[in-house]
């Protein structure tokens, strides 16, 4: 199969992770045939630099015209003035809202390798298998007005969290279509004690799952959803929920996982690739880690995943990403850990050795 691939290495180690992820893909393309052709774009802090505009057009365009977009991370230091006008986190969120990727998907599944990874004890981890949906295209990120404003007398800010009912109904939708693939349960998390958007997102998702009798369905309060992530990891399935919500809670959900360096996300809309499929945009869910960027110790198992991801929901290549999934398994029961994942006593191997060793599972 023929594809293009934009490849947006971003910040910080975003580059150091990029790279394996796309020698990943590309050795897939040889193993299994296939003609995939890259192209590299600017976007965050270096493209801040680079043009002035953390989402250069150009970027926005080709990513649009691509079957899928492989992402590494945004932001450091150097661009985080807090009254900054233009910002690297713009870049993101702009091609977030530009290809229309309403739906954030990050699965959470322990790896058997990396349980003592974990500060939670290991039969906690037991059984964990969850994915947090959260919407990506609304709420409180992108609300308006947002602005600095004089109240009372006093300088102050404003957001504003806002949800249309369409838009919780799809991505409420896309959480029952997942559960039906799995567990058969969904778990809508809101703050309807105490927001009126999350009211409205609360009565939304009910009657969506008034369609889908055959899930169990289960509201939880935001708060009381950051405990139980914690206390009955087990319990969940589907977890859908609102941007800054699924924000928190999955940064939160990586303490399960040992290490947000394994894991990634798929960020989906209602744009289709020329395969049909949906236009998806692949990243990890770690950042840009600007305390290791160039030291080339990073963890680079969440992109490569992703990559995974990116062959099974936008080009349709289950069997390849299976294998990409497996040559990691495999690669971490052999032992190789980089820092963040090693156990005491355990080598803390580079970047580059990670890579090579999960590519022996790919040759
Ligand atoms: C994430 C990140 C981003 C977000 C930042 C970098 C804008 O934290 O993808 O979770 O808040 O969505
Ligand atoms: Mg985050």
């Amino acid at each position: 199969m023929k594809a293009t691939i934009v490849s947006i290495p971003g910040d910080g180690i975003g580059p150091e992770v990029v790279a394996v992820a796309r020698d990943v893909l590309e050795a897939t393309a040889r193993k299994f045939g296939h003609a995939f052709t890259f192209s590299e774009h600017l976007l965050g802090g270096c493209a801040i630099d680079a043009t002035g505009n953390p989402l250069p057009e150009e970027t926005l365009a080709a990513s649009q015209a691509a079957d899928a977009v492989l992402f590494g991370a945004i932001g450091g230091p150097k661009w985080d003035d807090p009254t900054a006008k233009i910002r690297p986190e713009q870049g993101l969120l702009g091609i977030r809202k530009g290809l229309g990727l309403y739906a954030n998907l990050r699965p959470i599944k322990p790896n058997a390798e990396l349980l003592a990874a974990s500060p939670l004890k290991a039969e906690k981890l037991k059984d964990v298998d969850f994915i947090v949906l959260r919407e990506l295209t609304g709420g409180i990120y992108f609300g308006e007005p947002r602005e600095r404003r004089t109240i009372n007398g006093q300088p102050g800010a404003v957001d504003t969290m806002v949800y249309t009912v369409p838009e919780v109904e799809r991505v409420v939708n896309l959480a029952f279509t997942l559960a039906r693939d799995r567990k058969k349960k969904v778990t809508s998390v809101d703050k309807a004690n105490v927001l009126e958007s999350s009211r409205l997102w609360r009565e939304t998702a009910d009657k969506v799952a008034a369609n889908y009798p055959d899930v169990t369905y289960e509201t939880v309060l935001v708060d009381a959803m950051a405990m139980h992530m914690l206390t009955r990891p087990a319990d969940f399935d589907v977890v859908v929920t609102a941007n800054l919500f699924g924000d928190i809670l999955t940064d939160e959900s990586s303490v399960l996982t040992g290490s947000m360096g394994n894991m990634p996300s798929a960020s989906l809309g209602e744009n289709k690739n020329s395969a049909g499929l949906p236009l998806g945009l692949y990243e990890p869910i770690h950042g840009s880690a600007p305390d290791i960027a160039g030291k080339g110790t990073a963890n680079p198992i969440g992109a490569v995943v992703s990559a995974a991801f990116l062959l099974r929901f936008s080009l349709g290549l289950e069997e390849e990403a299976r294998m990409i999934e497996a040559a990691v398994d495999k690669t971490l029961a052999e032992g190789y850990r980089t820092a963040d994942i090693a156990g005491a006593g355990e080598e803390a191997i580079s970047t580059k050795k990670m890579r090579d060793a999960i590519l022996t599972h790919i040759e």
